[in-house]
């Protein structure tokens, strides 16, 4: 069926869907994969788009965990909540898609905790790279975005909205096929004891540990340093650290 996240009306449509049917097994697993990808600057950014965002990759979650948890408590269900290594580290030009991903990391633990004491299980999967649509997408929605950005603001960011999306680009030719992040996810969905977290490539399990292991500064120059190579030669300049 349609279902827009977003939308109460499509979310109590799914509900009575499961509701009224009369073959109904028992709900096992709620996988929350939507999401979309928007990359600006978090000066240049118009408020309602960070809140688009925030509302097909946060808020719809949460609405369709809520709808859906009745159906999951009667099964000892399980939420497998997709994440991304975003979630973990917050590129610039990331701040929305980070910003909802930090705080869906957030909610699934805080809901994890609630929940296995009623035997409803809260899985997290974090994908690295993946070879979806979502890279294309991205981008064509970030060159729109720099498109409407001011002038001043295009002088300032446009070389670095260019060495993003080049740099995205890029990292997603380079990951894995979206059948074995699937295998993933439903291993996530099916295992008898599945772990709290998952990661999707070797470029995420990396990420995720050097994030909790490193200081911020050293962070900031290993992402400096990975974007270097996608910076325009021409056209706006881009500073990627404090250094001038
Ligand atoms: N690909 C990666 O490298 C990567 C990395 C980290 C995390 N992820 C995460 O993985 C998940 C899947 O992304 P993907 O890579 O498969 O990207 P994708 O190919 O762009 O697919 C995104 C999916 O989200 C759906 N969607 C968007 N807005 C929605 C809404 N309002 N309501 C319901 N569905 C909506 C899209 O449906 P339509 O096609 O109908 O628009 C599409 O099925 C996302 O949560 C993403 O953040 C992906």
């Amino acid at each position: 069926m349609i279902l827009d996240v977003t939308r109460p009306e499509h979310v109590r449509a799914l509900v009575e869907r499961i509701d009224s049917d009369p073959h109904r097994r028992p709900l096992r697993a709620l996988v929350n994969n939507a999401g979309i990808s928007v990359n600006a600057p978090a000066e240049a950014l118009p408020l309602d788009e960070w809140r688009r965002l925030f509302d097909v990759n946060l808020f719809g979650h949460i609405a369709v965990t809520q709808a859906l948890l009745p159906f999951l408590h009667q099964s000892h269900g399980r939420i497998v909540n997709i994440s991304s290594v975003g979630g973990k580290v917050a590129l610039p030009t990331y701040g929305a898609y980070a910003g909802a991903t930090f705080a869906l990391e957030a909610v699934s633990d805080s809901l994890r905790r609630e929940l296995a004491p009623h035997g409803v299980q809260v899985v997290v999967v974090e994908p690295g790279a993946v070879r979806t649509e979502m890279a294309d997408r991205g981008a064509a929605t970030a060159n729109d975005l720099a498109g409407r950005m001011s002038p001043e603001h295009q002088q300032r960011y446009g070389g670095l909205v260019k060495a993003i999306v080049a740099h995205s680009l890029a990292f997603t030719r380079t990951g894995l096929p979206a059948d074995k992040a699937g295998a993933i996810v439903a291993e996530a969905a099916t295992a008898r004891r599945p772990r709290t977290r998952y990661t999707i490539g070797r470029d995420a399990a990396l990420l995720t540990r050097l994030a909790r292991i490193l200081p911020d500064r050293m962070l900031d120059r290993i992402v400096a340093a990975s974007l270097r190579t996608y910076v325009p030669e021409e056209g706006a300049p881009v500073r990627l650290t404090g250094r001038p």
